[in-house]
């Protein structure tokens, strides 16, 4: 098959990680008899940088004409980076924020595995990471706070800030789909978390997660509350299969999420839309204080490709070898400066590369 990759390396690490995934993604090309055609497209900071805006129309159009979209990672560092001294609107995450809403990437897949290799790295107790853990968090990706009405006043010679959560019973619908469907794949078994203690946003989820629920009667469905779930995720991981949420607290909920698993390094992710077209990217940020080193954990990326071969491109085999060739480095020992840990092997980012394309 031929297959044509929108590439948005980004900033920071972005290009490093980014190189990486595209070696292995040319193995796999040699191996399995595919082509896969890249066209590097600018956002975030770089973009700023060139054409003085985060995100262009061209890059929207090339990535809405690709098969799917591989990213690397994009801001700098928010106290020194001229970027921050942007408007809001302007600055590397608007343009990130304005691509999901234009490609219309309402669902965010990150799954949190703990690879038996790394328990070690894993900062939870023994007796807790020794069972292991495999979840996904289905995060909402295009409404609430992150979308909603915004702006800044003097309110009687007081400066305030507002920011809306708004969540309409269509959007909420769509994601526990997806988020019941991904189960129906998996063991079976859906969290939703909410605040529906006080928020309407969350009642209302609530009340359409359960009329979705009624489709999939083989899917058990809990409901948790989000100071909860962030308490459940470092007491018990193992009881959690799909997380399903809204926008704000998935992104809190995946940081801590990715944190048990060792590093968050190792956190893939995919945004679909309600087609097979997707934008894959690792869950982390663009780590400006490393970039430019060759020091950067590859891994999350190539996850996020193995990712993009399995959803966008349906090459299955394909998929589990890059997640083989994953577990063949770690079980040979090698790791990057995040995942270090005595007797291993330290390697750097184009090292790792490397060594998970020789096991392809
Ligand atoms: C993420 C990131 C982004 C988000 C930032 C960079 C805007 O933290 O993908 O989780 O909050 O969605
Ligand atoms: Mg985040």
């Amino acid at each position: 098959m031929e297959k044509n990759i929108a590439v948005i390396k980004g900033d920071g690490i972005g290009p490093e990680i980014v190189t990486e995934a595209m070696k292995v993604l040319d193995k796999v090309g040699e191996k399995f008899g595919h082509k896969f055609n890249y066209e590097q497209l600018l956002m975030g900071g770089c973009s700023i940088d060139v054409n003085g805006v985060p995100l262009t129309e061209e890059t929207i159009e090339k990535c809405k004409a690709s098969d799917a979209v591989l990213m690397g990672s994009i801001g700098g560092d928010t106290t020194t980076s001229p970027w921050y001294k942007l408007p809001a609107d302007k600055r590397p995450e608007a343009g990130l924020l304005g691509i999901r809403k234009a490609l219309g990437l309402f669902a965010n897949l990150r799954p949190c595995v703990l690879f038996k290799q790394l328990s070690g790295a894993c900062p939870l107790k023994e007796e807790i990471s020794r069972k292991g853990f495999d979840m996904l968090i289905m995060r909402e990706l295009t409404g609430g706070l992150y979308f909603g009405k915004r702006y800044t006043e003097e309110k009687n010679g007081v400066m305030t800030a507002v920011d809306t959560l708004e969540y309409n019973e269509n959007e909420i619908r769509r994601i526990a789909k997806k988020a019941f469907d991904v189960a129906m794949q998996r063991r079976k078994k859906v969290t939703s978390v909410d605040k529906a203690n006080v928020l309407d946003s969350s009642r209302l989820w609530r009340k359409v997660v359960e009329e979705v629920a009624k489709d999939y009667p083989e899917v058990a469905l809990e409901h948790m509350l989000v100071d909860n779930s962030a308490m459940q995720l470092v007491k018990d991981p193992a009881q959690f299969d799909v997380m399903v949420t809204e926008n704000m607290f998935g992104d809190i909920l995946s940081d801590e999420a990715s944190m048990i698993t060792g590093s968050i390094g190792m956190l893939a992710s995919a945004s679909m839309n309600e087609t097979s077209f997707g934008l894959y990217e690792p869950s982390g940020g663009s780590a400006p204080d490393i970039a430019g080193q060759n020091k950067a954990n590859p891994i999350a990326t190539i996850l996020s490709a193995a990712m993009m071969l399995r959803y966008s491109f349906k090459m299955e085999k394909e998929a589990d070898a890059v997640e083989n060739a994953i577990n063949s480095a770690l079980d040979a020992g090698y790791r990057t400066g995040d995942i270090m840990s005595d007797g291993m092997t330290l390697v750097s980012c184009s090292e790792m590369g490397d060594k998970i394309a020789e096991f392809i």
